[in-house]
This record gives C-alpha cells, structure tokens and sequence, in this order.
C-alpha cells in the first residue's frame, strides 16, 4: 500500500472508533435526570457512619487479611487470631500492642467502635479460650491514648511479646511458627 493511502486507512479506522462515542458531546454523570435504581433510592455510607455491630465491621475491616474465623493466612503472613490472640492478655505490653498495629489503629472506627469490636474479638470464638478471666474491656478513651501512639517496630515487639509467652510457657499457635 502506498504511503499516503496508508495514512487515510488509518483515518478511517480513528474515525470508525471515535465517532459512535459522539465527539463532542461530553455529558456529566450522573445526568440531571438520572434516577437512583429500585432499592438504591438511600445514598451509600462508610461502615464507620453506618453504626453495625462489631461483628459486621470485623467482617467489613479485618476478615479480607484475618479471614471470618481469625484463622489468618500464613501466605501473607498475617497471624492467626483464632485461639491465639487473648494470650497477649498475659504478657506485659500485649493490651497495648493489640490497638497499636496498624490495622486497628489507623482503620476508620471512632474510639468507641474499635473498643467494641477489641471486647467483641477478644470474647468471641475468634479468641476463644485463649482471652484470660481478668480482661477487663478496652474503653474508648484508652484506645484513643493507644491509637496515638503509633507502633513503628512492629515485628521486633511482636517478638519480645511472644518471647515474654514462651516465658510463661504459653504455647506459640500464631500460624507463623515456621518464620525465619
Ligand atoms: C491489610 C491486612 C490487615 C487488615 C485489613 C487488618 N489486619 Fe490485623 N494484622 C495484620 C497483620 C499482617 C498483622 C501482624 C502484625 C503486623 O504486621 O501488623 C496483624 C495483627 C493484628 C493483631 C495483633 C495479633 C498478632 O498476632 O499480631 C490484631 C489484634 C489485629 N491484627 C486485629 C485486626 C482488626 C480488629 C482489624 C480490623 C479493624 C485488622 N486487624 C485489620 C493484617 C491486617
């Protein structure tokens, strides 16, 4: 094919895509006249306006890296809750460290919801056994103090408290025995 004819090929294949979109006829969505659809009528809002138990945010916020039951994944490395997380209960430094990581801390919930949702954890089947008799309940102004404080060694802590458990000899099932 010759150069030019080429070109004009080429012309008309643009044309044949741009056109049916009509150029120039940019329109704004939704358009004045746009309707929400049957059962849509309610604008959307975030979790943290919606007012759900902690179950459903713990669904909502935590279950895509926990998984529902809190088994975690060892993949990803996040550690497994299920049976387990209470035993931080036991160790000096692990109340706090449970609101400091940064899936507590920085979610979205207001200080009163992340305290519902830690008592609701901590004495649901996600906890289990592993919660000791003596906790007492986070309250919404000790999660704000927590959640000020950002935990910026995160691992290193992680392992002085699960030393401090071996210590006592509770018996480490966080699902990343194995790590390095
Ligand atoms: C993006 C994935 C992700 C999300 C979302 C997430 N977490 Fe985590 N969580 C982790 C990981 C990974 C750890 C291990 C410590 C670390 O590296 O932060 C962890 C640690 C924890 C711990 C400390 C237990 C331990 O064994 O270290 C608690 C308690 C916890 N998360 C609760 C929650 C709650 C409650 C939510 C929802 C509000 C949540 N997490 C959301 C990934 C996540």
């Amino acid at each position: 094919m010759r150069r030019s004819a080429c070109i004009a090929a080429r012309l008309v294949l643009v044309a044949g895509l741009v056109l049916p979109f009509g150029v120039g006829q940019a329109q704004s969505l939704p358009g004045p006249d746009n309707r929400p659809a049957p059962g849509n009528e309610v604008p959307a809002v975030t979790p943290r306006e919606a007012g759900y138990r902690p179950r459903v945010n713990y669904q909502l916020q935590c279950s895509g890296c926990h998984h529902v039951d809190g088994e975690g994944s060892r993949k990803n490395d996040v550690p497994r809750m299920k049976d387990f997380v209470g035993h931080f209960l036991e160790v000096e430094g692990g109340r706090e460290f449970l609101v400091r990581v940064p899936g507590v801390s920085l979610s979205s919930f207001t200080d009163a919801q992340l305290a519902d949702l830690m008592n609701w954890m901590l004495t649901s089947d996600i906890a289990g056994d592993s919660t000791p008799a003596h906790f007492k309940p986070y309250s919404a102004q000790e999660v704000a103090g927590l959640r000020a404080e950002p935990l910026d060694q995160i691992h290193t802590t992680r392992d002085v408290l699960l030393q401090r458990m071996r210590d006592r000899q509770i018996a480490i099932r966080d699902g990343l025995e194995d790590r390095p």
